[in-house]
C-alpha cells in the first residue's frame, strides 16, 4: 500500500476564518465537514445502525441485490475512486462484485478514518493497489498518477445531499474533469418521502443524532479554540418542504455567547445555528444537477426510498 498523499494542508488560521464567516451569516451556520472527528465518526457509524436511519440499510440492500449488475455495467479493470470513503463498508460489496478492479483510491478529509479504511480494504484485497488520498472534495481533486483503468467515482451515502444545490452542481462538474470523458460515477442519493419517515431518521429516539450534532461544537473547541458550551444547545431536525431537504440545527436552550479569535457571537435562547442540510431528490432532479453526465443505469429498493444511479461523463 502506498503512503497517504496530501493535498493543500489546511492551517488553523484558515479553519478559524471559515468558522468566523459561517457564524457571521444570518442565520448563523457552522461548517458540517467538521462533524467527523474520531467521536463524530464513531457516532455516525452508530447513526447508520439506528432503526430510524433507513438510508444505510436501504442503500446496502440495493448493493447486496444489484452489485453484480452494477459491476457488469461498469466493466472489468476499473480504477475506483471513493468520495468521502468513511468506513468503506458499502465499498466491499462493490469491490466483491467488480471484475478485477485495478486500483482503489479512497478520498477523505479525515486522515484517521481514511487510514483505517485503506488498511481494511488492503487486508481484504491484498492484490488490489490501494492509494488513499487525503483531500477535501470541496476543492479540485488531483489524482496521484495516470489512470489504471476506466475511472469510476463511487459516491454513496447521499453525501451529495449535504451540499447546497449550487454546491452539488459544482462538485459534479469537478467530478467530470477528474474522471474525464467516458468516466463513470456511481452515486447513491436519498429520495423524497413522507416527513413521518424523514424526521425520525434525523432525530432518533436514542439521541445518537443529537449527540452527533452537538459533537460538532466539541470538535470545534479543540480544532480552533472556539469557546462554547455544547450542553446548552438542543438538536433540532426540521423538514423544509420548499427546499426539499432535512435541516439540522443547534438551538440555544438559554442565552449563549460563542467566542472565537476575539470575536463574540450572541445566540439568545431559542436562536438556532444551522449545521447541516440533507437534500432529498427525485431521479429527474439528480439528472438535472448532474448536467455533464448521461444516465447509464439505475437501481432502487422496492419502496423507492433510495436511488443508486450510474452516470457517464459526456464527451
Ligand atoms: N449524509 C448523511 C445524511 O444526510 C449525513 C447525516 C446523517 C447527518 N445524519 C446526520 C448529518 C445528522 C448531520 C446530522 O443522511
Amino acid at each position: 500500500m502506498n503512503p497517504t498523499t496530501t493535498q493543500t494542508p489546511s492551517p488553523k488560521v484558515r479553519y478559524t476564518e471559515e468558522i468566523l464567516a459561517s457564524l457571521a451569516e444570518e442565520p448563523p451556520r457552522l461548517p458540517s465537514k467538521y462533524f467527523y472527528d474520531a467521536t463524530g465518526s464513531r457516532l455516525f457509524d452508530a447513526i447508520c445502525a439506528l432503526p430510524e436511519y433507513y438510508l444505510t440499510r436501504t442503500e446496502t440492500g440495493i448493493l447486496e441485490r444489484d452489485a453484480k449488475a452494477m459491476a457488469a455495467a461498469i466493466g472489468p479493470h476499473c480504477e475506483l475512486l471513493e468520495y468521502g470513503s468513511g468506513s468503506s463498508t458499502k465499498t466491499t460489496l462493490l469491490l466483491d462484485a467488480l471484475v478485477k478492479p485495478a486500483r482503489y483510491i479512497p478520498i477523505d478529509v479525515s486522515r484517521a478514518h481514511l487510514h483505517d479504511a485503506a488498511q481494511r480494504i488492503h487486508a481484504r484485497y491484498p492484490d488490489l493497489s490501494v492509494e488513499p488520498l487525503c483531500a477535501d472534495f470541496a476543492g479540485e481533486i488531483v489524482l496521484p498518477s495516470e489512470a489504471a483503468g476506466t475511472r469510476v467515482a463511487y459516491f454513496p451515502g447521499s453525501t451529495l445531499g449535504n451540499l447546497t444545490d449550487a454546491g452539488a452542481r459544482g462538485l459534479l462538474e469537478r467530478m467530470t474533469r477528474t474522471l474525464g470523458p467516458g468516466g463513470l460515477l456511481l452515486i447513491g442519493v436519498d429520495l423524497v418521502k413522507p416527513e413521518s419517515v424523514l424526521v425520525p431518521a434525523y432525530d432518533d429516539a436514542a439521541g445518537v443524532t443529537a449527540a452527533f450534532n452537538r459533537n460538532l461544537l466539541v470538535h470545534l473547541q479543540s480544532l480552533v479554540d472556539l469557546q462554547v458550551n455544547p450542553t446548552a444547545f438542543e438538536h433540532r431536525a426540521i423538514w423544509n418542504a420548499d427546499e426539499h431537504r432535512m435541516e439540522m440545527w443547534l438551538e440555544a436552550s438559554s442565552d449563549q455567547v460563542l467566542e472565537l479569535a476575539g470575536q463574540r457571537f450572541a445566540i439568545p435562547r431559542g436562536k438556532r445555528i444551522l449545521t447541516e442540510f440533507s437534500h432529498k431528490y427525485t431521479p429527474e432532479r439528480l439528472l438535472d444537477l448532474a448536467a455533464g453526465f448521461d444516465p447509464v443505469a439505475r437501481w432502487s429498493d422496492p419502496q423507492g426510498w433510495f436511488l443508486v444511479q450510474l452516470l457517464r461523463v459526456r464527451g
